[in-house]
């Protein structure tokens, strides 16, 4: 079997994990690039299937599963600091995310000034519900009201405090227009062992 992807775009992967996020926080997001490829589903996964086996097999691409693109927002409706409740990457557990024009350019942010992102809203401790615990003040989602972790929203959901120590999963945007939509998510959301399969 052999699997192929296409390749990713430097400057994401930059964002994500990269010298530039380094050298402006003097932290790196926790994600490696092995853990980005297997939860993000940005590329498009193509499996060579042999339907039989002998020197006559032959191979067929199927495609395995990539995020769909769901429609958010409108970006003229959203204001600063005025979250947004939404489910992704479908309707299932641990799907509930938030989606906020934080006012201050972030990692992953789209619109004019950079600074609109979604996150998952599940702690990746032990899964504490994140809901309603948005802070203006420090751009921040928490504390959790399990174990008090608090997530940083303008440097990839990276920890500030508290228990957990993964980030928590970030929703890739995408702008179309006014139209803001979800295509994909970087990070494993707690509860899954495949984000796709909730
Ligand atoms: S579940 Fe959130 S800090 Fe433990």
């Amino acid at each position: 079997m052999t699997v192929q992807h296409s390749p990713l775009d430097p400057a994401l992967v930059a964002s994500i994990n990269g010298p530039e996020e380094v050298a402006k926080t003097g932290k790196r997001c926790v994600m490696n690039r092995r853990q980005f490829l297997l939860t993000s589903g940005i590329s498009t996964f193509t499996i060579m299937v042999a339907l039989k086996s002998g020197p006559s097999a032959a191979k067929v691409p199927a495609v395995v599963s990539t995020y769909k693109r769901k429609f958010i927002a409108k970006l003229s409706e959203l204001k600063q600091d005025e979250p947004l409740d939404f489910t992704y990457p479908d309707e299932g557990a641990y799907a509930e995310s938030i989606l906020v024009k934080l006012g201050r350019e972030a990692g992953g942010g789209i619109g004019p000034q950079k600074d609109i992102v979604a996150f998952s809203y599940t702690c990746t401790h032990q899964g504490g519900p994140l809901q309603d615990t948005y802070k203006a003040a420090d751009k921040a989602l928490g504390p959790c009201p399990l174990h008090l972790t608090t997530f940083d929203l303008t440097r990839h959901g990276i920890f500030i405090s508290g228990q957990a120590y993964q980030s928590l999963p970030q929703v890739l945007l995408e702008l179309d227009g006014d139209d803001i939509y979800a295509v994909g998510m970087f990070g494993l959301i707690y509860g899954r062992h495949d984000n796709l399969q909730g």
